[in-house]
Parts: structure tokens; C-alpha cells; sequence
């Protein structure tokens, strides 16, 4: 793919949808570890602390927590729908098995800017630095929320990505 430097927001409404649809898939690796993907239904773009932001929510279950504590960063990569069997296969498998993206033949990319790997076949991808981190406060959540989505507990943890820099293959950003 060919890609060039986006704004952070470019593609903001394709990236809201898949999000909240077939999934994103939240990467991280470092120097040590490979390169891990699993799908993220949950996050939000925008501006934090006056940096631009990828806001995710990562259970402490899973692999691509640890995978995030040890790199201190991750990457987000917007898949086309023809990563659509990817994406549901990395959010139901787990890395701490099986190298899922090698599975998947899924080439990952050296992020420019952080340890975590891109994938290279996602037209969009956002490199990010975790400027902060927090966890889930089980007595400042509404009743309703907690019962729908907390019942085994399994909180998650917040991270917040300085978006440091993203690129998007275009012509295929267009398909979105
Ligand atoms: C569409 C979709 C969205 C998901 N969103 C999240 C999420 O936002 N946060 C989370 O912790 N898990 C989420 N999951 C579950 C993880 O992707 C799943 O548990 C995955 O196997 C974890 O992989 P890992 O252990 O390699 O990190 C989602 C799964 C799917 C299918």
C-alpha cells in the first residue's frame, strides 16, 4: 500500500463506523515481543490534554494489556472489509496462544515513531503514545452499565494514545 500523512482526524466518520461496527484492531508489540493484534469495538478520537488522542479501553485480560504495559505504546489500524474475518478472528482468539496476525498472514510493519507494529493491509493507521493511563472505578459507574458489562468483573484499563502520527493509503481510505 502506498500511504502518506492524514490529520488525525481525516477519515473521521469511516473510522466511527467501522469502530462501532466490524471492529478496529489495536496492536502492540515492542522490541522483545511481537507485534499482537486484537479487535477494539470501544475508543474514541479526539483531543485530550490538547493532544490528539485515540482514547482505548483494554480488558486486564487481555494479552494486548500486558503487550501495552511493557511498550507503552500501540498502534490502531482501520481495516477494509475484506479484513473482516481477520478482524473477528483476532477478537476471539488470544496472542497469549498463538502468533494470530503470522497466522493470518498479516504483514506487520516497523511503526516510524513506536515499538508496536502496524498492519500494513489496514488503509488507515495511528501511532500512539500512552500519555496516560486509568482504570475502570467499578463504584463511579452507573448501575446499568455495570451489571451490562462488568458482571464477571474483568475491568478494563484506559489508555490514552498521543496520536504521533497516522497515514492512510487513500485510494483505498476512499473504499471505507
Ligand atoms: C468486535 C469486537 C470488539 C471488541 N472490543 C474490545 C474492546 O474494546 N476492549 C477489549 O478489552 N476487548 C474487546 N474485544 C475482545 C478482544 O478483542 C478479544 O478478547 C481478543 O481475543 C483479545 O486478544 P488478546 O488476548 O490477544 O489481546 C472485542 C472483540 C470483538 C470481536
Amino acid at each position: 500500500m502506498n500511504k502518506e500523512k492524514i490529520a488525525y482526524d481525516e477519515y473521521f466518520q469511516q473510522v466511527n463506523k467501522i469502530l462501532g461496527s466490524t471492529g478496529l484492531l489495536l496492536a502492540a508489540g515492542s522490541p522483545d515481543k511481537p507485534t499482537n493484534a486484537m479487535a477494539i469495538g470501544w475508543g474514541s478520537l479526539g483531543i485530550v490534554w490538547g493532544r490528539p488522542m485515540w482514547v482505548v479501553l483494554v480488558r486486564l485480560s487481555r494479552f494486548t494489556y500486558q503487550l501495552i504495559e511493557e511498550a507503552g505504546n500501540f498502534t490502531v489500524n482501520v481495516p477494509g472489509t475484506d479484513l473482516d474475518k481477520a478482524v473477528a478472528y483476532c477478537g476471539s482468539h488470544s496472542g497469549k496462544n498463538e502468533d494470530k496476525l503470522a497466522k493470518l498472514e498479516l504483514a506487520v510493519v516497523a511503526g516510524g515513531e513506536v515499538s508496536s507494529g502496524v498492519i500494513e493491509a489496514c488503509p488507515i493507521n495511528y501511532e500512539c503514545q500512552v500519555v496516560g493511563k486509568s482504570d475502570i472505578v467499578p463504584e463511579m459507574l452507573a448501575e446499568a452499565v455495570k451489571s451490562e458489562y462488568y458482571g464477571q468483573g474483568d475491568y478494563h484499563r484506559v489508555y490514552f494514545g498521543q496520536i504521533l502520527t497516522a497515514y492512510a493509503d487513500k485510494k483505498a481510505a476512499a473504499g471505507l
